[in-house]
């Protein structure tokens, strides 16, 4: 069934567990995910951004969502919008059938420039009134994505801050947190605390001052019934970086947000866990290695089979680590 976002992480509070929000723009990641969440029996939550929209049509992304739905009818599942750069994009999409969006006040409506506090309550709190009118969730940003290392937002072409940013903008701020979930009413707060969009998040394995954990603990003892979203929280599996370099690939040496790191803050309030990015390599590293191995292929059945299977086992790794496995 279609559920919003709230019943899922007002569950996952009460019992004290994480779910994963898988970002989807093909068939292939849709069934990766559902067929995890019905393999472990955990809850969903699919979100498409902007770029899914573009890629897919927003049309084919709802009936996607739909289908799974109507497949999978015992696991519940949140149809999210990720990163709303605008009131508008937000009530479009719960024109579409959305049942949770996220409205990203942290930049202006270019999705770049970091936006100050008035302008990030005041369209925030729009979609708020709008979307609880029909019983739509709405996540909300305080703080922008963006490396604790290099002071830079991630991804080139991605979602997030352009340029440099000092590290007031790139940690949330507790008590500012705390004034902005009262202005405007949010079902879920995403932190900034040293994460970026992509695979180029730490140039080796984050130590806990660029990725700073400490942040979450005191931003959910200040607000303890606020639910938590970290965003950028791919882990960036080495294994997966190995094989798209072996066969073929060019990727440089990175690493992500360890799965452990996501536990601690799990332990700590935060309830919902963006990745998208871990699929992105892992199907990626799947179909290299396949269409090297079997040069005479050329079914996309067949590649698109082995993509599907390597995201999946993401995904199950996933609901297993954040405790989401057996709360559907
Ligand atoms: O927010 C970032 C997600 O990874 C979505 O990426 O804008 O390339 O679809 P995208
Ligand atoms: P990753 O790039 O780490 O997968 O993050 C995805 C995300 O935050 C989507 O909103
Ligand atoms: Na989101
Ligand atoms: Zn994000």
């Amino acid at each position: 069934a279609l559920v919003s976002m709230r019943q899922l992480l007002d569950h996952a509070a009460e019992f004290g567990y994480g779910l994963p929000a898988f970002n989807v723009n093909n068939l292939e990641q849709m069934r990766a995910i559902m067929e995890a969440a019905d393999k472990v029996n955990a809850p969903v939550i699919v979100q498409a951004s902007a770029g899914a929209r573009k890629y897919a049509g927003a049309p084919f992304l709802r009936h996607m969502i739909l289908a799974a739905v109507e497949e999978f009818p015992h696991i519940p599942v949140v149809m999210h919008q990720d990163h709303g750069t605008s009131p508008d994009v937000c009530q479009r999409s719960i024109q579409l059938g959305f049942s949770s969006v996220m409205m990203d006040g942290s930049l202006k409506s270019d999705g770049k420039t970091p936006a100050d506090y008035d302008y990030n309550v005041d369209v925030t709190r729009t979609v708020v009134n709008f979307a609880h009118a029909c019983g739509v969730s709405v996540e909300g940003e305080i703080g922008c994505l963006g490396s604790l290392e290099t002071g830079m937002a991630g991804e080139e072409d991605g979602v997030g801050a352009e340029g440099v940013l000092d590290h007031s903008q790139l940690l949330t701020d507790p008590e500012e947190a705390a004034q902005f979930v009262k202005d405007t009413g949010v079902d879920a707060l995403a932190i900034a605390i040293g994460t970026s969009h992509g695979a180029y998040k730490f140039s080796k394995k984050p130590t806990d001052d660029v990725l700073r954990i400490d942040r979450i603990k005191e931003i959910h003892a200040r607000i303890p019934n606020t639910h938590l979203v970290m965003h950028g929280s791919s882990s960036v599996p080495q294994e997966w970086l190995q094989i798209i370099n072996e066969f073929g690939g060019d990727l440089g040496e990175t690493y992500g947000v360890p799965v452990e790191e996501i536990v601690e803050g799990i332990k700590h309030g935060v309830r919902k866990v963006n990745i998208d990015t871990d699929l992105r390599l892992a199907s990626t590293g799947a179909i290299r290695r396949f269409l090297a191995q079997h040069p005479a292929e050329f079914d996309p059945r067949k590649y698109l089979k082995v993509s599907t299977d390597a995201m999946r086992d993401i995904c199950i790794a996933r609901y297993e680590a954040f405790g989401s496995a057996g709360q559907a």
